[in-house]
């Protein structure tokens, strides 16, 4: 990731994000295929973006899960972000880690990185730079991170992509450094939104049930050696997974 130096708030220029643009065809096709309308296609993502929508799709409860994953990280630590995400979450981040620390995300999509770059210019320092992280090559050569925060990813990649991303995500880690997963999960039996939220998979998000039913810290082998500790919220809706690599 280059420094910036034309623009001292956010690292890295229009054009060299244009530059890093992988052709079209490197988009996966998962996402091709599943989320065009929720992540590629320009006008929907102008309307997804905002505060209420993204808190109207977590049943009222965005701001406790971004909440809960930014007071996980430190001022001062620079963490990995993987993937965009609607609302200001990024910047409640990059806020967190104040100036000296830094905020770096990554995610496949261009128009996600061009759509957050513009977000989050004059409002506070991060990076943002075009990836696939289901690719080794992509954390590669990277210093290892401090933290790594993975906010609603993993429901909206099939099994094989996830197991991979959270390997990929669990070796960027340095010694001592945490790992957070905010995600869904399988709500309890009495919970009055399961055959709501269980139709809401069936008709827009066929991945998740696999994640629903999956050990996080399991999904890679290197999860055995990190410390693990993990919350559920909402009636199990949502579960927060916080790992730690032994130092
Ligand atoms: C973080 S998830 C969903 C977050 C949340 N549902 C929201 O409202 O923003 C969506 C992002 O993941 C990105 N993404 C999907 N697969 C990816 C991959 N393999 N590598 C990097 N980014 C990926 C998509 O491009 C999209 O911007």
């Amino acid at each position: 990731m280059k420094p910036v130096p034309e623009d001292p708030v956010l690292r890295g220029t229009a054009a060299e994000q244009t530059r890093a643009r992988p052709p079209a065809d490197a988009l996966p096709d998962y996402l091709a295929r599943t989320y065009t309308w929720a992540y590629l296609n320009p006008r929907n993502l102008r309307l997804l973006d905002r505060m209420p929508v993204v808190n109207a799709i977590l049943w009222g409860n965005a701001n406790r899960l971004m909440q809960a994953a930014v007071a996980e990280f430190e001022p001062g630590q620079r963490v990995l972000q993987a993937a965009c995400v609607y609302g200001d979450f990024s910047m409640r981040l990059a806020r967190r880690l104040g100036d000296g620390g830094r905020l770096e995300v990554v995610d496949v999509a261009p128009v996600q990185v061009e759509n957050l770059w513009r977000k989050a210019a004059g409002k506070c320092r991060l990076e943002v730079r075009v990836g696939d992280l289901a690719a080794e090559a992509t954390l590669a050569g990277e210093p290892p991170f401090d933290g790594v925060c993975c906010f609603f990813l993993l429901h909206e990649v099939p099994a094989p992509e996830r197991a991979r991303i959270v390997h990929n995500l669990l070796g960027a880690l340095r010694p001592g450094g945490r790992i957070v997963f905010v995600d869904y999960h399988q709500p309890a039996s009495w919970n009055p939104l399961r055959p709501a939220m269980a139709a809401v998979f069936r008709w827009l998000e066929p991945y998740a049930p696999s994640l629903l039913r999956a050990d996080i810290t399991a999904l890679s082998p290197l999860g055995a050696g990190f410390v693990w500790r993990r919350r559920s919220l909402f009636g199990g809706l949502y579960q927060i997974v916080v790992g730690e690599r032994p130092g």
